[in-house]
């Protein structure tokens, strides 16, 4: 009978509901419908990067983000995506995107108890060669009696209960956590529904791959020098690790989650607080990374802990396998 067809796929939706029988009666199901819309964006969105340089979406879209960057027309795009259809889905409350320089509250007819904060366009440096980008989001419940003001957004990462990102890749793969492990599907184009590929996704304890830009090595601190000095040239006869480096956070961290190792953009002499984006980037990626059994830090610091005080501040990355992280952390405590 192996051979036969499975008639019983697991569906994103079918595994969140899943956890939503189980809650029983308390669980209004709210969480299912706002990921159905997450979904939904995803899908849109992997169309349009497909179809990108034959519609004429590949390049500048002439204006300029809050952090200064070019957005490219694929950014623009995918925003309007998502702001569009979270807004639609009901369940949303204030939204914070990359591209948009203030936060978004959600008029009172629309008005759900959720809200989202995403990078709807991860890695557009990456878009025109065509290599792996994605979509990065992080969800909070509303505070109890508040309709929707900035405070709910500037919490700790800690407080979110749901992140997770698409991947656009040669399949689109959405990896998610509700705060119960980590979960990977894979989007299947003919049914238009992301299918269960990757169950309980765990970092390996150790890897042998380390993703950093090295081209700012002249402005790395001290600790972060050598701990990659640590890597290239080590004691003992253990071998050197493997430098890998897409530059799109997505990918780099998709690679890390499945075949350890770390990755990091910390802060430097140049990027006082670091380049990644602390509520959209740093914290769904942290998120997910803890929940798969890794460490996420700033070297210093468990990146959850930090409490916002702007929806676009940044902030130094390190993530991975818990034994990199953990060594990388040494070099930082010997400095102080
Ligand atoms: P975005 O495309 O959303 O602005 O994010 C770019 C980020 C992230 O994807 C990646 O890890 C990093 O920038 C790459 O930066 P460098 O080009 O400086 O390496
Ligand atoms: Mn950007
Ligand atoms: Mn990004
Ligand atoms: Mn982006």
């Amino acid at each position: 009978m192996s051979d036969q067809p499975n008639t019983n796929i697991i569906t994103l939706t079918r595994h969140v509901l899943a956890d939503q029988f189980e809650l029983g009666p308390v669980a209004s199901g709210d969480l299912t419908l706002l990921l159905t819309a997450i979904q939904t964006t995803s899908k849109f969105i992997a169309t349009n990067v497909r179809k990108a340089r034959l519609i004429n979406l590949i390049g500048l879209a002439g204006e300029t983000n809050i952090q200064g960057e070019e957005q490219k027309k694929l950014d623009v795009l995918s925003n309007d995506i998502m702001i569009n259809s979270l807004r639609a889905s009901g369940k949303t409350a204030v939204l914070v995107s990359e591209e948009l320089d203030e936060a978004v509250f959600i008029d009172e007819k629309h008005r759900g108890k959720y809200c989202v904060v995403f990078d709807p366009l991860d890695g557009s440096s990456n878009i025109d060669a065509g290599v792996n980008i994605g979509t990065i989001f992080g969800i909070y419940h509303i505070r109890p009696d508040s309709k929707g003001t900035l405070q709910d957004v500037l919490r700790p990462g800690s407080e979110m209960v749901a992140a997770g990102y698409t991947m656009y890749g040669s399949s689109a793969n959405l990896v998610l956590t509700t705060g119960k492990g980590v979960n990977g599907y894979t989007l299947d184009a003919a049914l238009g529904e992301f299918i269960l590929t990757h169950p309980n996704i765990r970092v390996p304890p150790r890897g042998k791959i380390y993703s950093f830009n090295e081209g700012n090595s002249m402005y790395f601190h001290e600790p972060v020098t050598k701990y990659l000095n640590s890597l290239k040239y080590p004691s003992n006869g253990k071998l050197p690790y493997s430098a890998r480096y897409i530059g799109s956070m997505v990918a780099d961290v998709h690679r890390t989650l499945l075949y350890g190792g770390i990755f990091g953009y910390p802060d430097d002499k140049k990027s006082k607080n670091g380049k990644l984006r602390l509520l959209y980037e740093a914290f769904p990626m942290a998120f997910l990374t803890e929940q798969a059994g890794g460490i996420a830090t700033t070297g210093t610091k468990r990146i959850l802990d930090i409490v916002p005080t702007d929806i676009h501040q940044r902030c130094s990355v390190f993530l991975g396998s818990k034994d990199d992280v953990a060594d990388l952390q040494k070099f930082y405590q010997q400095e102080a």
